[in-house]
């Protein structure tokens, strides 16, 4: 599904973040053949990056680890082959530019010249952010975008002084950190950094971003938002949508599965669209608000199908009150008189025979 984005048509709204999937032209012109929106750049800074041997680690469920730090090429081949290259291919390149004043002042322009549709500033800690924000705003007519750091002290005010200071997007939200992972038979970090931390991207996440979105939807109803942090199945860019995104953002889904990850979510994002008569993003964005806050009612009670059960145990072997358990004919249905109601059978059985209704059992 196409979507107009801060003045640019997309091809999508999967936006690839910056990270490994857009390391240098070619990345991203992958992901933009395989059906990204647009396409983030690594981290442009004044001085390449040196990283650490070991310092990204899959911490398992579609969770990673990384301690990388920018990009390890020089800002100069940025500026003279790998960004007018991906322009020249067709990729709508946002420009990330970190980590301070020092470092964006040095090619916003030249950025801007070169066909960047827009710049994304990043950076590790808020105060440092503001002033690259409102010297870049002097400096170019593209978009600029703040990437959120999730790891804020005050992450909905440094948003609002963002937003104030002229910033046109916002990207949230950066990995969430330090994390740590230890090998067992060794006792060592995984990660190579000296700390032997990183930060967390991936599955683990998802849930967090969703609520920082819809935070930020709530407070700014105007301010585009570019949702990211732990996209890893298709149904998670409608979710991002449905807190109040813009655009669906993923990396880490790019980079353990590829760029046909992002045709294969494209394609279930526009088929689910087709099923639930959605022509555009906009019928659904911010629907969560629509329920919030969640009205609280106890009249609630347990549904069961027969026909979806497959006897499989999830729900019987979670419930630690021991409200389900099987039946002569193996349906794992629930004594009532010792369900609390607290819904968690409903979201681990796999083939949806369980749910919570008002007004009686099914
Ligand atoms: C290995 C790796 C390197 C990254 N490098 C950058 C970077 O240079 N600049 C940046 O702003 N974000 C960087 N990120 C963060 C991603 O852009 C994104 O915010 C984060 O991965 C959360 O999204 P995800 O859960 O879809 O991966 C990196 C992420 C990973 C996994
Ligand atoms: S809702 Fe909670 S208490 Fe009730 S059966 Fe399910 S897991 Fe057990
Ligand atoms: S988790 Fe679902 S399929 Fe498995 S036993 Fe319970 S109701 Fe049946």
């Amino acid at each position: 599904m196409r979507i107009e984005f801060l003045g640019h048509e997309l091809q999508s709204p999967i936006i690839v973040g910056s990270s490994p999937a857009s390391w240098n032209a070619d990345a991203m012109i992958a992901c933009h053949e395989a059906g990204a929106g647009a396409v983030v750049t690594k981290t442009i800074n004044r001085n390449a990056a040196d990283n650490p041997d070991l310092h990204m680690v899959s911490a398992g469920r579609e969770t990673l680890i990384n301690c990388e730090k920018w990009t390890d090429l020089p800002m100069a081949q940025w500026l003279d082959d790998e960004l007018p290259r991906a322009v020249a291919a067709g990729v709508k390149c946002i420009s990330s530019v970190g980590h301070s004043i020092e470092d964006s002042r040095l090619c916003v322009e030249r950025l801007e010249e070169l066909g960047a549709m827009a710049i994304e500033l990043v950076s590790y800690t808020d105060d440092t952010v503001l002033p690259m924000l409102e010297d870049t705003k002097r400096r170019v007519d593209i978009p600029v975008i703040v990437k959120l750091s999730p790891n804020s002290a005050d992450l909905m005010g440094h948003a609002r002084r963002c937003v104030d200071a002229g910033a046109d997007a916002l990207t949230a939200c950066d990995s969430i950190g330090p994390a740590m992972r230890i090998d067992i038979e060794t006792g060592k970090p995984l990660m190579g950094g000296a700390d032997g931390c990183g930060w967390l991207t991936g599955a683990a996440i998802f849930p967090f971003t969703v609520a920082r979105i819809a935070a930020l939807r709530k407070a700014m109803p105007e301010v585009p938002i570019i949702g990211l942090g732990g996209v890893t199945q298709w149904q998670d860019g409608i979710e991002f949508v449905m807190a109040g995104a813009d655009a669906m953002g993923l990396a880490s889904a790019a980079i353990l599965h590829g760029p046909s990850f992002i045709t294969r979510m494209n394609a279930r994002v526009d088929a689910w669209c087709t099923d639930h008569g959605v022509t555009s993003l906009d019928q659904i964005r911010g629907r969560v608000h629509e329920h919030l806050p969640v009205e609280q009612d106890d009249g609630y009670a347990m549904g069961f199908s027969h026909e979806k059960c497959r006897h499989c145990n999830a729900c019987v072997t979670a419930c630690a009150y021991r409200a389900r358990a099987f039946d002569e004919g193996g349906y794992a249905l629930v004594d009532e008189s010792l369900c609390r109601h607290c819904g968690l059978c409903v979201s681990v059985c796999n083939f949806g025979a369980l749910s919570v209704e008002k007004g009686g059992i099914r």
